[in-house]
């Protein structure tokens, strides 16, 4: 009896783990690590794997490479490895260092060297078992060859012959956080901070080890964790212990903990009367801290400095260089081996926009260049990819080539701030390649910027790649699972920038949806479309993302950038748009590149299309190299890109019962919003330069909507007409509000009877959850709650949002009306109808899935 209830409780508690295990993998919280069972057939080829796994050093990086190994093979296999600590008698999977791997037989030896953190995985006899070898240049590199090898299982490559010898292309590869103490992410898009909470580290710091993990998956050594508009209190005396928390659930992933710092504490929070660089009190103050801080954190990795920037102080105030700041920062961190990231994006925001050759995207370059050589050489100047800010698409910083005698590295975003921040698919690892494979022909020679940021050009002891990641506590990590690509993308090319973007595309579709050849080509396919379908519909030519840059850098606000001080210029008026940074005429921002680079973008001939509107000014009627004049390739852009975007809810919707419910789910959500915005974006767009040029779509689509009804012309009961700012961002110009608590909107539906898709476009405010009803005639057709969290202040471009209601039945005459039930300060309102024909074959199945998910959404 008491045998059998034991076998019962068993039998409960093993459920209890096959079930959180299901339902982890389908959050996304294990990302690219789930691990998930491997079919039979598949798990057949490695039925000869050793049964154990040795780690030749007790150090916390090699034991979690064997607790890995051991969690990995068992959730894909389901085998559990013994672990030891010597190697037994039998074939094993042996973990070490080369040093450590040469004890145990002195004949061992990998064609090359292995560098720090390289690792070579081999098939070899030791002790005269046939064994796998995962050896590494260090600790670190033990523990990514144990990633790689249960990477090479997950994606199910055999293990017959294994040879794989990887060294990382550049040795820094960090990531930036950008988490302020009150738990909140400057530019996060995925949940709270998984670090600060109310103003302090979080009690529970699980999430924090376990994005760990993720990086020390993907090569990953360093993060830094909060903000660069840094907080002061993270220095204060009480927080380093507290730092000194995260910086102990890093160290088993081989993760250094480092922290952004404002130049001004000495004075803030040090008391002292100045924070000036090269004043002994504040040179003083800042070693004492810095030796604080090792005293509690050994491994520190130093400090990232954002200064002179968009409000943050730094050196001059005291008349003084971003050298003079660096260095003394570094020459405090040197003693403890840490370094300095000392960030580039240094510009005026308040630059007068009538003078003609002002131009912030020389900022960087007229600041750092006079410097190069001054800097210590623990300092890293940190460069964002581009001159500007992480737009759409931006050539490659001159910074880049401006530097020789100074350690570099690139800083790229995989937040996607000005890119549809996590709501729309933009796959980034084909840009930053761009970025990356940009030949600056520094000294006339074969230059490319991967080979400049990682010090081989010019031979320079460190550098490499930053991103900005910005994972919150939202399960999937970044707010989407697809998103997630990005990360892992970053990842991959940070170790080898030769990786090419699909194969990144198809390892992560591997690793996250598992093998199933069709989602690893629609996933694959549908990445690989996403920036380019994103910039068609947001800022193609070199305009960079044509958002609402004093907002939340989301929809769309073609005029946001105009007239003020920030400098992200496009200059479209009635004749023409671009900006000039041309030498001959304009900033003369094309001279800060090598000659060979300068002389193609100074020219209009050979200048690519796609950077065109970032470096000259052109009429509207200028042709491309298409033929296709500048006004007219604009409107096509947009109307393919959004076209595009829509495609993308098809593809999705074909892996459905390929891909678990709930990610399906969230992501056919996502995309059905995607569809819906990038018409939003489209038509704002392609409106406003019409309107500016004067010139119509030779395609008749702009300003022309043959099947839209604008709410304002309704007949309305209790709601009224408002006007909508900018203009562009809502059809008409205007939408309609309730203020009573429900209004109603109808008209009379005049067209011939057949299978229609109603689209209701509509406004959903963050401040409440409206309700929609969509009837025609008295019978109920859809209903839905407005409760999306859309980064939205007012009624426009940010909070346009669209139901697509498919298979709705209409006959001339019938009313088609929208009912609107406000909630807070939501006021439940809309902008238009659209009403398409649809293909009969089409009906059944999209049918029952609008009404089906109608219903869900109405009981939320
Ligand atoms: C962008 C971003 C800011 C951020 C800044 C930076 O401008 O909008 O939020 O602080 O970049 O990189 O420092």
């Amino acid at each position: 009896m008491k045998q059998q209830r034991a076998g019962l409780v068993f039998g409960i508690l093993l459920t209890g783990i096959f079930l959180s295990n299901l339902l982890y993998a389908e959050s996304g919280e294990q990302a690219w690590l789930r691990y998930a069972e491997l079919d039979a057939k598949a798990a057949q080829q490695y039925e000869s794997l050793p049964a154990v796994a040795v780690v030749l050093d007790d150090s916390a990086v090699l034991k979690t490479a064997q607790t890995e190994l051991v969690r990995g093979i068992r959730g894909m296999l389901d085998r559990t490895l013994r672990e030891e600590s010597k190697m037994p008698q039998e074939p094993a999977i042996v973990l070490g260092t080369l040093e450590e791997v040469q004890q145990l037989d002195p004949a061992f030896k990998p064609a090359h060297k292995l560098d720090a953190d390289g690792f070579w995985i081999t098939k070899a006899r030791v002790h005269g078992f046939p064994s796998i070898v995962v050896v590494g240049g260090n600790d670190r590199g033990v523990l990514y060859g144990a990633f790689a090898l249960l990477s090479k299982i997950a994606q199910n490559e055999s293990l017959a012959t294994l040879n794989d010898l990887q060294q990382p292309y550049a040795p820094t590869r960090w990531v930036d956080q950008w988490d302020n103490p009150n738990g909140t992410i400057e530019r996060g898009y995925g949940g709270p901070s998984i670090f600060f909470q109310n103003g302090s580290v979080r009690s529970d710091l699980t999430r924090a080890g376990e994005y760990a993990r993720l990086l020390a998956s993907i090569g990953i050594d360093g993060c830094n964790i909060n903000n660069v508009n840094a907080d002061l209190g993270t220095l204060k005396d009480d927080f380093i212990p507290q730092l000194a928390r995260v910086a102990d659930v890093f160290r088993p992933w081989g993760v250094k903990l480092s922290i952004s710092i404002d130049l001004s504490s000495p004075k803030v929070i040090g008391g002292l009367g100045t924070f000036d660089p090269l004043d002994p009190k504040v040179v003083a103050w800042w070693k004492d801290k810095v030796d604080e801080i090792y005293k509690q954190i050994p491994d520190f990795g130093g400090f990232t400095v954002k200064a002179d920037s968009e409000g943050r102080l730094g050196p001059s105030s005291y008349g003084r260089t971003p050298a003079d700041a660096a260095n003394m920062l570094a020459q405090a961190l040197k003693p403890h081996g840490g370094v300095l990231f000392y960030r580039a994006f240094v510009y005026n925001h308040h630059l007068d926009w009538t003078n003609p050759k002002n131009d912030r995207a020389r900022a960087a370059y007229d600041i750092f260049h006079p410097l190069d050589g001054k800097f210590e050489d623990n300092v890293i100047i940190q460069i964002k990819n581009g001159p500007i800010d992480f737009q759409v698409r931006e050539p490659a910083s001159p910074l880049f080539s401006g530097l020789e005698k100074t350690n570099e590295v690139m800083e790229v975003q995989v937040a996607q701030e000005y890119l549809g921040q996590q709501r729309h698919l933009c796959f980034l690892p084909p840009m930053w390649k761009e970025v990356l494979n940009f030949d600056m022909h520094a000294h006339g020679g074969n230059t490319p910027v991967k080979e400049l940021i990682a010090g081989k050009t010019f031979h320079r002891p460190v550098g490499g790649m930053v991103a900005v990641v910005n994972v919150g506590m939202d399960a999937n990590w970044l707010g989407s699972h697809l998103a997630m690509a990005n990360l892992y993308g970053y990842g991959r090319l940070a170790w080898d920038p030769n990786v090419r973007s699909k194969t990144i595309a198809q390892e992560w579709t591997r690793l996250t949806f598992g093998n199933d050849p069709e989602v690893v080509q629609t996933v694959t396919d549908m990445q690989l479309a996403s920036w380019p379908a994103y910039e068609e519909y947001t800022g193609p030519l070199g305009l960079q993302t044509l958002t609402n840059i004093t907002g939340p850098h989301y929809g769309p606000g073609v005029e946001s950038s105009e007239n003020n001080g920030w400098g992200q210029w496009h200059r479209a008026d009635h004749e023409g748009v671009g900006m000039d940074r041309s030498v001959a005429t304009g900033t003369g921002y094309v001279g800060q590149y090598p000659a060979e680079a300068a002389n193609m973008y100074e020219s209009l001939a050979t200048t690519p299309d796609d950077l065109l509107l970032f470096f000259h000014h052109v009429p509207y009627t200028y042709k491309l190299h298409s033929g296709k004049t500048v006004i007219q390739y604009l409107y096509d852009s947009h109307y393919e890109g959004a076209a595009r975007a829509k495609e993308f809810v098809a593809q999705w919707e074909s892996l459905k019962g390929r891909v678990d419910e709930q990610r399906y789910a969230e992501t056919l959500t996502k995309f059905e919003y995607q569809a819906g915005h990038a018409i939003v974006w489209r038509d704002a767009v392609a409106r406003w330069f019409a309107r500016e040029s004067g010139i119509s779509d030779a395609k008749g689509r702009v300003g022309h909507y043959p099947d839209r009804v604008e709410a304002e012309d309704m007949q309305l009961e209790g709601y009224k007409a408002v006007d909508i700012a900018p203009w562009e961002n809502a059809s008409g110009g205007k939408g309609v509000e309730c203020d009573a608590a429900g209004c109603s909107a109808s008209f009379k539906f005049d067209r011939p009877a057949g299978w229609y898709e109603v689209d209701v476009q509509y406004f959903d405010m963050p401040t409440g959850d409206a309700k929609f009803l969509m009837y025609v005639n008295d019978q109920l057709v859809n209903e839905w709650v407005a409760d999306d969290r859309l980064p939205a202040r007012d009624l426009g471009g940010d909070s346009s949002t669209r139901r697509w209601i498919a298979g709705v039945a209409l006959r001339t005459g019938d009313r088609v009306r929208v009912e609107g039930v406000p909630d807070g300060g939501d006021h439940a309102a809309l902008d238009c109808v659209t009403i398409h024909k649809m293909e009969a074959t089409t009906i059944p199945k999209n049918s029952a899935r609008a009404s089906e998910r109608g219903a869900n959404a109405a009981r939320q």
